[in-house]
């Protein structure tokens, strides 16, 4: 592990705050990576000042994509009213909690990670299973959602084990799997939560080898697509190691969040996780659960 990464876990290991968080779920973003190189030493907690006053607008998109994209908008065939998104969707149910607090700090961090490279486009990993990959990935969108009342997606890319239609109660039907099969448009595919401003494109129907899938250039088409159709995307994604699905999904998408459960993940399992990234798109890691550690 490099002494950059030493330091950064050491650091969140001593964050205090976070762990004075009593609630089930407790996230933070622990790499000064995630600090804006414009705003040197901006504190979580005054980026998330500056997001609640709702001037986290265009600036802080930092593109003029978010403002200037032409093409004609999708329709998304399913559109849902009252969906029985999981209590753990805190940011969506408890919209006011300290944890969902973190949530937008973590969101405003990532907006203002590079002015120089937005990232639009995110994809979560982890070093291994049952991190919180799922849950930041939602919370993070919602969250995403609401304070800019833009347009954001997200989409289950974790074909080993989906559960994005789970947690936000969906319906059946078709998903990401299907459009990259031919199987279904875009639009049949995805969904859209009225209450919440926030569109899903579950994983849908799972094939036996879905690394397959994720190489094939209608994954390439499809991300390209949701990027000009949507302010931001966030993919939720399988672990990174030993799996070759992060590498392929890597170079489609702006930036990769490593999601670190607090006093679980061990170190060797973070270090092989980050060599399997590019460390281009390595954006940083998400302290998940810091209260339990
Ligand atoms: N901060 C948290 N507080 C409490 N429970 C959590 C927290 N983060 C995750 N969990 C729980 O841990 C389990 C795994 O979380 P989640 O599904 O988000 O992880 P994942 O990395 O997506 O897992 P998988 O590798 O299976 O896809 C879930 O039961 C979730 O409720
Ligand atoms: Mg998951």
């Amino acid at each position: 592990m490099t002494p950059r990464i030493q330091d950064i876990l050491d650091k969140a290991d001593r964050e205090g705050a976070v762990r004075r968080v009593r609630t089930d779920v407790a996230v933070a973003a622990a790499d000064p990576m995630l600090t804006t190189p414009a705003a040197p030493g901006l504190e979580p907690a005054l980026a998330a000042t500056l997001a609640a006053t709702g001037t986290a607008s265009t600036t802080h998109l930092g593109t003029s994509t978010a403002a200037t994209v032409a093409a004609p908008p999708l329709t998304p065939a399913r559109i849902v009213a009252g969906a029985l998104l999981d209590p753990r969707l805190i940011t969506a149910n408890s919209a006011n909690s300290a944890v969902a607090e973190q949530y937008r700090a973590l969101r405003t961090r990532i907006v203002h990670a590079d002015p120089l490279s937005p990232v639009n486009v995110v994809l979560l990993t982890s070093a291994g299973r049952g991190e919180g990959k799922t849950l930041t990935a939602g919370n993070l969108g919602l969250t995403m959602a609401q304070e800019w009342q833009r347009r954001i997606c997200i989409v289950d890319a974790d074909l080993r084990r989906p559960q994005m239609q789970r947690l936000f109660g969906l319906p059946d039907g078709p998903g990401l799997c299907d459009v990259l099969a031919g199987r279904a448009s875009i639009e049949e595919a995805l969904i859209t939560l009225e209450e919440h401003g926030v569109t899903i494109l579950p994983a849908g129907h799972v094939p036996a080898h879905p690394a397959e899938l994720l190489g094939t250039t209608a994954m390439r088409r499809t991300l390209e697509t949701l990027r000009t159709q949507f302010d931001r995307v966030v993919i939720d994604a399988a672990p990174a190691v030993p799996l070759a699905d992060v590498s392929i999904l890597a170079p489609l998408v702006d930036r990769v969040l490593l999601v670190v459960r607090a006093g679980v993940t061990t170190r060797p399992a973070i270090q092989d996780a980050v060599s399997a990234i590019d460390s281009a798109k390595l954006l940083g890691f998400v302290l998940n659960e810091a209260d339990q550690a």
